[in-house]
């Protein structure tokens, strides 16, 4: 009997191929995320589920799997499974981190200067037909990045690559971490380590970077955003969750903070009226921080080594804890 595989959306052809050769492999069609009840249904008599972010498997759903041996997710994030109950219960998690590590700082970057330059609104205008003046002295003007200070929080793989761009758009790089990096590390970096008060009070721009838990839920909020500057964008393409939406659409509507580029959001995917989408001074972008050809072909190549790996109860080659 072939050991069996459930995943929760499909992946490239070459890794499905690669996974038929070994597994019976059944793939979800249909909405998206997996419907808990759908996804309790399978995880209960397979031995390798390959997820993504926004599949929720909790401790209920962990449970209910009699033959588990490993869960890949198909991301760096893995907010969205219970790794410590998995791990108590002998179920390997692989992710992959490092490989979208360069496509995501990219598209962080890219937020950032479309939000300060404002291409898509210029976009959005040429497009609705509202443009009229031709090179007016006050038209869509945007804000130099050069000599403007950037906060990174979490100067993990991402944040210290984001920095690196920054630097050579001549940004001064300020950063806040659960822990300082080394002297060394911050030289290399040109980043100065300070207190997340002046990361917030004294940045131009705040790019997030930390994973979405209990301590950073909502972090960012109207509390937050009043010691901002005016003048300041937050970028996020970390979880939508770490920011609280509705204090953030106040903020951006009543010009507390001067604007934002977003990847993420609360809830996944955001619909056509969300009060977000109704407003010119955000960049929006459908969650797509890994999404280049080169990097996705990567991830779901790791994917399928950490789901092999795991499935032969070894560590799957990035590994949460267990
Ligand atoms: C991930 O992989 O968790 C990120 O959200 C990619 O954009």
């Amino acid at each position: 009997m072939r050991k069996k595989v459930f995943l929760t959306r499909t992946l490239h052809d070459f890794a499905l191929k690669e996974l038929k050769k070994k597994y019976q492999i059944e793939v979800h069609k249909g909405k998206i995320p997996v419907p808990q009840s759908k996804l309790r249904s399978k995880i209960k008599d397979v031995d390798g589920l390959i997820c993504f972010p926004y599949d929720i498997i909790n401790k209920e759903t962990i449970d209910l799997a009699e033959n588990l041996k490993v869960i890949s997710t198909y991301s760096v994030g893995f907010d969205h499974i219970d790794t410590k109950y998995a791990k108590g219960k002998k179920i390997r998690v692989g992710y992959t981190p490092e490989v979208l590590t360069d496509a995501t700082a990219d598209l962080a970057f890219s937020l950032l200067l479309d939000s300060l330059r404002r291409v898509s609104e210029g976009d959005r205008i040429i497009r609705d037909g509202k443009w009229k003046m031709i090179y007016g002295a006050h038209d869509y003007v945007g804000v130099d990045l050069q000599g403007k200070t950037i906060g990174i929080l979490g100067l993990g793989r991402i944040g210290q690559t984001l920095a690196k761009r920054a630097k050579a758009f001549d940004m001064d790089i300020i950063y806040h971490n659960r822990n300082r990096l080394s002297k060394t590390k911050e030289r290399t970096l040109d980043a100065k380590y300070v207190s997340f008060e002046r990361l917030i009070s004294q940045s131009d721009v705040i790019s997030i970077h930390v994973p979405h838990t209990k301590e950073t839920d909502k972090m960012f909020n109207m509390k937050i955003f009043k010691k901002m500057k005016n003048t300041a964008f937050l970028i996020n393409t970390s979880r939508g969750k770490v920011v609280n939406e509705k204090d953030l659409v106040t903020a951006l509507k009543k010009k507390i903070i001067a604007g934002a580029g977003l990847d993420v959001f609360e809830q996944e995917p955001i619909s056509k009226n969300h009060p977000l989408t109704k407003l010119q001074n955000v960049v929006l972008a459908p969650h797509i921080g890994s999404s280049t050809k080169e990097t996705r072909a990567k991830m779901a190549e790791i994917t399928v080594r950490n789901l092999n790996l795991g499935m032969n109860g070894k560590k799957p080659i990035y590994s949460v804890g267990y």
